[in-house]
C-alpha cells in the first residue's frame, strides 16, 4: 500500500534546523527558524514563566480536560490584550476569543470553518508569507492568491501594487495581512496605510484575516496592535489569530488563541458553535499547560508587569541587533548599503540575499538562513556578528 509515496520535501524553515542540528561545524549560526536567542545564543523561558509554572504545580489539582474552546477567563483576558480595554469594551459580546494550539492551531481552525461553509472564498496571502499559510490553506483545501506586498529592489513596502492586487477581491474573500512585525520581511504597514486597507476592506466586503503572531516585538504591546484594531473598528467581521510562542517564549507549549468579530452576537454563537465542531474533530480541545501560563500572567498585576519588562528587553535586544548588524557590513566595506534594515521591525529582516547567496553562506560558512533570504535577527550576538558581517560581505562580493 506504501510502496508508491514519495518522500516529501523538508519543511523551509523547521527543515532548515534539522540539518543546522545535524552540521558538525563547531562555528555554525542558526538565524532560520523564529526562535529568539538570547546575547548568548540561548533561548531561555522567561523568569515571570517559570515563577507561573511554580504556582501552577504547587495548585494544580486536576488534569481533566479544557473545554473545546478552553476557559473563558483566558479568552476575556486574551481578547483585551489584543483589542484593549476600549473596543473590548465597544465590542461587547460581538467579539469572543478562545483558546487553540498555537497560531498555527488558529488558522487552522479558521480556514477548516471556511472551507465547510464558505468554500468559494479566496485568502489573499502576501508575497511573501509565512509559508505555512499557504501550505494550511491547501491542507483546508481552500483556494488562494498572492497580493505585492514587498518591493525586493528598494526592500521596502510595495503599497501601490497591494492596493491595485487587493482592488481584484471579490466579496466574502479573505485577506490575510500581518499584524505587526511581518513574516519575513519585518516590513509594517504604517498607520495610513492601515487606514487604506480598512476602508478597502470595507467597501469590497472582504473578511480581514489577521496573524497576529509578534505583538510586543516591534513596537509595544499596545503600538503593535493599532493596525489591526482600526481594521477591527470599521470591519465588523474580522478574525484575529494570536500566537504566544514568542511574545511569552512558549513555543513548545504549543498556546494560542482565535478572535472572532460579528456584527451581531447571535451571528458570532453560531460561528463559534461551528468553529468547535471543526476543533473537536480536528485536536478535541487545548492542551492547558501553556494556557493556563499566559491566564496567571496576564491576571495577575505583578506578574503582568514582569512580563512586559521581560519582553521589553527583548524588543530593545533585537532594536540594538539590527543596528550593529548594518554597522558592522559597514565596517567590513560592503559595497551593498543594508541600512533598511535599522528600520524593519521585530525578529525578521529580509537581508536581499539571494538564494545562491543564501546556499553559500550555509554550504561554506555554516551559517543558516531561509532560502528566501529572512534573516532571524534575534540570532545575532557579539560572539557570532564579526563572522557573519564578514561572511555576509564575501558572498555579495
Ligand atoms: C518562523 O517563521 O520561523 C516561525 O514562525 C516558526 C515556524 O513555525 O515556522
Amino acid at each position: 500500500m506504501f510502496e508508491n509515496i514519495k518522500s516529501a520535501d523538508p519543511d523551509p524553515i523547521l527543515g532548515l534546523t534539522e540539518k543546522f542540528n545535524l552540521d558538525q561545524r563547531l562555528n555554525k549560526i542558526n538565524l532560520s527558524v523564529g526562535v529568539y536567542q538570547d546575547s548568548y545564543g540561548e533561548t531561555p523561558t522567561f523568569d515571570v514563566v517559570r515563577n507561573a509554572e511554580k504556582l501552577l504545580l504547587n495548585n494544580a489539582s486536576t488534569k481533566s480536560y479544557k473545554p473545546i474552546i478552553g476557559d473563558e477567563e483566558f479568552g476575556l483576558l486574551v481578547k483585551n490584550l489584543v483589542l484593549g480595554k476600549i473596543i473590548t469594551k465597544q465590542r461587547g459580546n460581538t467579539a469572543k476569543t478562545i483558546h487553540t494550539p498555537g497560531g498555527t492551531g488558529a488558522l487552522r481552525v479558521v480556514m477548516d470553518y471556511f472551507s465547510k461553509f464558505h468554500k468559494d472564498s479566496v485568502f489573499w496571502i502576501s508575497k511573501p508569507s509565512w509559508p505555512n499559510h499557504k501550505q494550511i490553506t491547501n491542507a483546508s483545501n481552500l483556494n488562494f492568491n498572492e497580493y505585492s506586498y514587498f518591493n525586493f529592489e528598494e526592500n521596502g513596502l510595495d503599497f501601490n501594487n497591494m492596493l491595485n492586487d487587493l482592488s481584484r477581491i471579490k466579496r466574502g474573500d479573505v485577506v490575510l495581512l500581518h499584524g505587526c512585525c511581518h513574516n519575513p520581511t519585518g516590513v509594517d504597514l504604517n498607520q495610513s496605510q492601515w487606514e487604506t486597507i480598512s476602508d478597502l476592506l470595507l467597501d469590497k466586503k472582504a473578511i480581514p484575516l489577521i496573524d497576529f503572531a509578534y505583538q510586543g516585538f516591534g513596537d509595544g504591546i499596545n503600538e503593535d496592535s493599532e493596525g489591526l484594531r482600526k481594521i477591527v473598528q470599521k470591519n465588523q467581521e474580522s478574525i484575529i489569530c494570536s500566537s504566544f510562542s514568542k511574545n511569552f517564549g512558549l513555543y513548545s507549549e504549543r498556546v494560542g488563541a482565535l478572535t472572532v468579530l460579528c456584527s451581531e452576537n447571535i451571528l458570532l454563537e453560531n460561528v463559534i458553535s461551528q468553529m468547535k465542531v471543526c476543533i473537536r474533530s480536528n485536536y478535541s480541545n487545548p492542551p492547558s499547560h501553556g494556557g493556563d501560563i499566559v491566564k496567571l500572567i496576564l491576571s495577575d498585576s505583578t506578574m503582568r508587569k514582569e512580563w512586559e519588562k521581560e519582553l521589553n528587553q527583548i524588543r530593545n535586544r533585537m532594536k540594538n541587533m539590527r543596528n550593529d548588524l548594518v554597522l558592522k557590513l559597514q565596517k567590513f566595506n560592503s559595497k551593498k548599503d543594508f541600512s533598511f534594515i535599522k528600520s524593519q521591525r521585530g525578529m525578521f529582516s529580509m537581508s536581499g540575499l539571494n538564494l545562491e547567496q543564501v546556499k553559500e553562506l550555509r554550504e561554506n560558512y555554516a551559517i543558516y538562513i531561509v532560502d528566501s533570504g529572512r534573516i532571524n535577527i534575534a540570532g545575532i550576538n557579539s560572539n557570532n556578528i564579526d563572522r557573519l558581517s564578514e561572511s555576509i560581505v564575501s558572498v555579495i562580493s
